[in-house]
């Protein structure tokens, strides 16, 4: 077996803390349709547009990390405007390919600090892509950001994971999340910072290709105060898009916050 780690993916123990890092880059852009084809399903897709087509009230919309345009081509299509922000010039060549992708602006930086020179009724931050900021300070200036751009009574919709520490055995460090054939997928984890890596090992044809990814997992109530922070409070939390209950056994929940009126 042949080892190689994906060719333009930086080495995630080189990524300063602060600035930010194209992980996105032409490798993982060029397959990132295909790779996460069950999230381009409909029965994902469409309840997620419904959701956000119905906070946005016919106003404007600006995706942070809108990638190859999942999400922010249907919901263009429900007669939305939607603008986005994205560090990855590679994500957005995709969304620029597809039918309606050349009329959507897009902003390249950082999502966290980067500016748009207008203001949005909803601004929204799905598949867990507030995790891709690495620290405390980033997500907070990204709520900060968002606040900024949103119009007084907008709505922030963010959709992430619940962190997995009740899987986590005391002591231990790394949880393994996906075991096949084809695909060897473990989680190495930092309790005392809340930094995790994703280290995905795809196995094919007897060849073997390693890709670690770093996030920032991040509590529900954690994610409140940085809204409170940034002067928008929560106004929705649900499992999922369908607006199932959130619980204590909920694995993810979709919040909504709402910028106070001004
Ligand atoms: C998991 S993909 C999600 C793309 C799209 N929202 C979707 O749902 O398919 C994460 C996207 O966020 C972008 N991204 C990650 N960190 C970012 C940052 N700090 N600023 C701007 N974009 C960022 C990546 O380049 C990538 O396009």
């Amino acid at each position: 077996m042949h080892a190689r780690t994906a060719g333009d993916a930086p080495a995630w123990k080189d990524a300063p803390a602060w600035k930010p890092v194209n992980f996105f880059g032409e490798h993982v852009a060029s397959r990132y349709d295909v790779v996460s084809a069950e999230m381009f399903a409909p029965e994902q897709v469409d309840p997620a547009v419904q959701f956000l087509a119905g906070l946005a009230w016919g106003g404007d919309a600006l995706e942070l990390g809108i990638g190859t345009g999942r999400i922010a081509l249907p919901l263009s299509r429900r007669g939305i405007r939607v603008q986005g922000i994205d560090l990855s010039p590679e994500m957005v060549a995709r969304l620029r390919e597809k039918p309606g992708g050349e009329h959507i602006e897009v902003t390249i930086g950082d999502f966290a600090t980067a500016k748009v020179p207008r203001r949005f009724s909803l601004a929204y931050l799905v598949y867990n892509t507030i995790t891709n900021l690495t620290t405390q300070d980033a997500q907070v200036a990204c709520f900060c950001n968002v606040a900024e751009h949103l119009a007084p009574d907008g709505c922030f919709v963010v959709e992430v994971g619940v962190p997995q520490l009740q899987r986590l055995p005391p002591g231990e460090t790394v949880r393994p999340f996906s075991v096949t054939a084809a695909h060897l997928g473990f989680d190495e984890i930092d309790v005392a910072t809340q930094r995790l890596t994703s280290h995905h090992y795809l196995i094919d044809d007897g060849k073997v290709e390693v890709v670690s990814m770093p996030f920032r997992y991040v509590w529900p109530a954690e994610l409140d105060l940085m809204a409170r922070i940034a002067g928008m409070t929560l106004r929705e939390r649900w499992a999922d898009w369908t607006r199932e209950p959130f619980t204590s056994e909920s694995e993810s929940h979709v919040s909504v916050w709402q910028k106070r009126g001004g």
